[in-house]
């Protein structure tokens, strides 16, 4: 259709907004609208479409109902505070109370964060093998502001990122509704949960454009040590590809273990580390996170830099009143709230291992740090369900104990417990599900019995 506007400038109606471009492209002096809108037609956007989060999915859709004679137990979510066992220090509250009081951080920070902030997250990371500065640091509303930021930075639609699997799945949440295809590396369960190196360089290709890597992780409670860090290294430097270090349990490791940051033992590969007060302080709704550009070799340079400044505009940053008080919490928390902290976790490592390990049909694996334990079910030996998540409805049914399927972190077979529980209620879940698969085992015989009693080359 067309028409002579007002101005005498030439109306033209095009269908949709592809014909609305093209008719643009061939005569711009030419105005176009779009074909008279006639009905509502309000459509979620590609990102919201695409924005998946399988842990909410997962368990929207399972039929939990608890045992109403026996108290839940949840063993599933991964915030420390829930239970009231762990809290955070005094110290962090009196921070956060001076700031408030201050009437200084009421209004918008600097997007990248305050400088005061940066400057005592500069001086909390740095080792001694690593520098770093104030302006390496961008502050992000939670470790997943950080991650967010550090795919938006590096990749977009038609690209791919490496990421664990096991493994948190934020990392797919946050990515796929950019168009970025995310392709999982196989960690080894029965190598302390290392990276299968082979398998993670066989999927990198030329679109790949960043490897995630999760330590410790969430879910198994692993640390790497120096020697795999190095060999991962190895790899990325190798193929050019980036990484995204998404370090939020850094220093969460039981005694005896050490945590290296990645950066530490990187020379050339440049790394976004994510991190943030969450999981270390007891504070994940405080949303605190950041991220520290690791440059040594000036890869990443001023592109990524301003990308990162660039994206950080779009929301300004975390809560302005605890980044008045990250001075305060990073420079005066005492050793001992940390050490105790950890200690809470590894007891209940230790406890739930104890018990879990001598379960037929289970096999526990001991973290080494972090707040969660994976736990193996051989479904062969509980052929009453037909998967892990029968399993743990049933478990929930039953013994009202509800531990997070392995399906959650695109693992089926496996079970993720948390180990911020009070040791009280850790003990009596666990010995719920001793009971629950003592009940519902079979032993290898028996089930094929039940399949064809007459059968005998057992
Ligand atoms: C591995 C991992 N990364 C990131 C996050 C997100 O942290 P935040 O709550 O600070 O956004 C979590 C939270 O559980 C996590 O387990």
């Amino acid at each position: 259709m067309e028409r002579t506007g007002t101005r005498g400038l030439v109306l033209r109606r095009a269908k949709n907004p592809e014909e609305l471009r093209r008719q643009y492209q061939s005569s711009p002096n030419v105005r176009v609208t779009m074909s008279q809108r006639c009905d509502w037609s309000v459509k979620r956007s590609y990102l919201a479409a695409k924005t998946y989060n399988p842990i909410r999915h997962i368990i929207e859709n399972l039929d939990l109902q608890p045992n109403p004679e026996k108290q839940m137990v949840a063993l599933s979510i991964g915030d420390p505070t829930i239970f009231g066992n762990l809290r955070a220090p005094p110290n962090v509250i009196d921070a956060v109370e001076e700031s408030l009081n201050s009437f200084r951080y009421n209004g918008y920070g600097p997007a990248s964060g305050f400088d005061c902030a940066k400057q005592a997250i500069a001086e909390y990371t740095t080792t001694q093998h690593t520098d770093v500065y104030s302006e390496d640091v961008v502050l992000c509303s939670g470790c997943s502001g950080a991650i967010d930021l550090a795919i938006s930075v590096l990749a977009e639609a038609g690209r791919n990122i490496l990421v664990p699997c096991p493994g948190f799945s934020i990392y797919r949440t946050l990515a796929e509704g950019l168009g970025i295809t995310v392709r999982e590396y196989k960690l080894k369960p029965e190598k302390d949960w290392e990276i299968d190196l082979e398998d993670l360089e066989k999927q990198i290709d030329a679109d790949t454009a960043a490897l995630i890597i999760t330590n410790p992780s969430n879910p198994c409670g692993s640390v790497f040590s120096e020697r795999h860090l190095r060999d991962i290294v190895q790899v990325a430097a190798r193929n050019y590809v980036p990484i995204i270090a998404d370090e939020i349990y850094e220093h969460l490791v039981f005694k005896g273990e050490t945590f290296i940051p990645i950066a530490d033992v990187s020379n050339e590969v440049p790394i976004l580390k994510c991190s943030g007060l969450t999981k270390r302080f007891l504070i994940p709704g405080w949303r605190i996170g950041w991220i520290v550009i690791h440059d040594r070799s000036g890869i990443f340079g001023k592109e990524i830099r301003s990308g990162l400044q660039g994206l950080a505009t779009r929301i300004l940053g975390g809560n302005t009143i605890v980044q008045g008080a990250i001075p305060r919490i990073l420079r005066e928390t005492p050793q001992t709230f940390y050490d105790e902290t950890v200690q809470v976790y590894q007891k209940n490592a230790s406890l739930a291992y104890s018990i879990l390990s001598e379960i037929p049909g289970l096999k526990a694996i001991m973290p080494r740090g972090a707040m969660y334990m994976m736990v193996r079910v051989d479904m062969w030996d509980f052929p009453g369900f037909k998967n892990g998540l029968e399993f743990v409805t049933q478990l929930v049914a039953e013994e009202s104990v509800f531990p997070l399927p392995g399906e959650c972190f695109s693992y089926p077979g496996y079970f993720r417990i948390v180990l911020s529980v009070p040791s009280e209620m850790l003990d009596v879940a666990c010995h719920r599900i001793a009971e629950f698969c003592e009940r519902h085992y079979k032993k290898k015989n028996e089930v094929i019995f039940s399949v064809s009693p007459e059968c005998n080359d057992l």
